[in-house]
């Protein structure tokens, strides 16, 4: 029961270690995009530009295209942050305006398309003398053509829950970065080393010789905007969201996304932000004095053959995994509100959110009261003597690694990772992370543990069999995948938690 292995090794995929995001198409994606457009601009349009551009541009358009990426940190332009990107939600891969495009504290307008709008609406004053102008054109002209680029990269619309890839933490080559980073960054240096000889203006040739060649059949459709408006920013973020999800969110994993930074300052300092390390710790103070209040905490008990979870029956006064699930995610509700309780410790509570989301996913954690949960059912595993409930936390997992993975742990990892970003989960990974109401989820776990335990994990044993291969291969595959689920839902939950954006949060109940 101490040391779980099933926390052992889905702990394992809880990673972290990021990068700063950088939140933009990096400076070299402005500058293409800008210098593309300069190629393209009418007399009239070449004319303006000119004269709108500051003074310190010298003429070059494309050079000043990053200037609201230098700005947005300075104190005085902060509110320009969010007109950067726009968020949509988890897994849906659409975009709608009404529903999307709002900052993290739920302010209308705030996002790439609206500041698209914004900024293009202030141009059409041009024509009106100077001394009417009531906005800073060059800002508009600046800021409008910078947006436009965003809102052509795919993650600058991309899901609320890993701030379009900002948190999902991933390796280019050798390098540890994050996904976003990747897509603004990284495959443009990449590309620009292998094919451009390094030369940026190589690139933009290349790009430009596209558009009047294999591409020129397209450009029209590129350009029609099906409105009467000026622009029509809208499509474009549909399109980026679709390609996020084609392209980039694919084979990136979303059990190793987390807020690493919050995470990291919660945890000791000698372990290095790696939450991993310390998903055990709940199992070894349990049985202190101090700690002893959270021996119930670990696992919920089920009326004998009832197979279904009923929260008020079976968890009372919340002393059980769901309630302490509930628990420990409102104290860390606080503390990202800067309201935290100076009662409870939060890096305690990450500790104990983080084991209790891999016990409430062991089928056996969820068991019959009179055995409790498999523990009084002594059997074979093999060849030496164990427990029903011993066989789920551990037996299993070892011989999996054992017979499966060469005792290489790692390579159990991967699989796993493999089988939910492309392989035989990844249809259904969109709906284990579903859960509309953070305080409600930890009952559907707890239910769905309960099903297997009958369905998987009582049957067919009696109190001294002897179990082998035949239970061992037909119950690996629900090991492997509760794992999964375990990682993938933490992830989700402390992404919510900790998250800075606008996910509706209930009160607990
Ligand atoms: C529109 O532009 C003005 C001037 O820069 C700015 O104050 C305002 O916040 C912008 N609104 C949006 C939605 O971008
Ligand atoms: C317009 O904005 C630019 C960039 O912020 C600034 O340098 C310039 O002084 C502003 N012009 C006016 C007339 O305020
Ligand atoms: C130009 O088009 C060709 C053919 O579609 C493609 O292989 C190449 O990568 C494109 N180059 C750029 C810079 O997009
Ligand atoms: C984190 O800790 C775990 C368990 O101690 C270890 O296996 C893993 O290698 C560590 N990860 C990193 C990135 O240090
Ligand atoms: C919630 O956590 C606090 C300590 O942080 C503890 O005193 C309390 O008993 C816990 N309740 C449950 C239901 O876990
Ligand atoms: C919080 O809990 C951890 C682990 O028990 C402990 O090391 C740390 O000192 C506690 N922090 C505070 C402020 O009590
Ligand atoms: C991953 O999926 C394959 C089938 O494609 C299966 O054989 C393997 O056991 C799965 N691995 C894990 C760890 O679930």
């Amino acid at each position: 029961m101490v040391g779980s292995g099933f926390i052992f090794i889905w702990r394992a995929l809880v990673l972290m270690h990021m990068l700063p995001g950088i939140l933009a198409w990096g400076k070299e994606g402005h500058y293409a995009t800008c210098k593309i457009a300069e190629g393209l601009l009418t007399e009239d349009a070449a004319a303006a530009v000119k004269v709108l551009l500051p003074e310190y541009a010298e003429g070059d358009f494309a050079s000043v295209c990053s200037w609201p990426d230098e700005i947005k940190h300075n104190y005085h332009w902060r509110w320009s942050g969010p007109l950067h990107y726009v968020d949509t939600p988890d897994f849906r891969c659409n975009y709608e305006f009404c529903r999307d495009c709002h900052d993290s504290h739920g302010h209308k307008d705030r996002c790439v398309t609206a500041a698209i709008y914004n900024y293009s609406m202030q141009l059409t004053t041009y024509r009106e003398s100077v001394s009417e102008w009531k906005y800073n054109l060059t800002e508009a002209l600046l800021f409008l053509s910078h947006f436009i680029g965003d809102v052509h990269q795919p993650l600058h619309v991309g899901f609320v829950g890993d701030e379009g890839g900002n948190t999902i933490v991933i390796r280019w080559f050798r390098r540890k970065t994050n996904l976003h980073h990747i897509w603004d960054n990284m495959i443009i240096e990449s590309a620009m080393k292998t094919f451009y000889n390094s030369d940026l203006a190589t690139m933009i040739q290349a790009i430009q010789r596209n558009i009047t060649n294999d591409w020129s059949t397209d450009i029209s459709s590129w350009e029609n905007c099906a409105s009467d408006r000026k622009v029509c920013p809208d499509p474009y973020a549909s399109e980026s969201i679709k390609l996020a999800c084609k392209y980039a969110y694919r084979n990136a994993t979303p059990g190793s996304t987390l807020t690493a930074e919050v995470v990291r300052n919660l945890l000791p300092d000698y372990v290095d932000g790696n939450l991993s390390a310390l998903c055990t710790w709940p199992d070894q103070i349990r049985h202190w004095y101090k700690y002893r209040w959270t021996s119930s905490l670990h696992f919920i008990d089920t009326p004998d053959d009832a197979c279904n979870f009923d929260y008020s029956r079976d968890c009372l006064n919340d002393m059980c995994v769901a309630g302490a699930i509930r628990n420990f995610t409102s104290q860390l509700l606080h503390y990202r509100e800067g309201s935290s309780d100076r009662r409870y410790n939060m890096t305690e509570a990450l500790l104990f959110l983080s084991h209790f989301m891999g016990d409430i996913h062991q089928p056996l954690h969820v068991g019959f009261t009179s055995d409790l949960g498999g523990n009084t059912i002594e059997l074979r595993w093999f060849k030496h003597k164990s427990n029903l409930h011993h066989v789920w936390d551990r037996e299993i997992i070892l011989t999996a690694a054992k017979e499966l993975y060469g005792n290489n742990m790692e390579l159990f990892q991967e699989d796993i990772q493999k089988n939910f970003t492309d392989g035989i989960w990844s249809d259904d990974i969109a709906s284990w992370g579903e859960c509309d109401d953070l305080f409600s989820c930890p009952n559907k776990y707890a239910a769905e543990g309960i099903g297997l335990a009958c369905k998987w994990g009582y049957k067919g044993v009696t109190p001294g069999a002897t179990l082998s291969d035949k239970y061992f291969i037909s119950r690996f595959p629900v090991v492997a995948k509760r794992i999964a689920q375990g990682g993938v839902r933490l992830s989700m939950i402390l992404n919510r938690v900790f998250g800075n954006h606008n996910q509706k949060i209930p009160a607990p109940t």
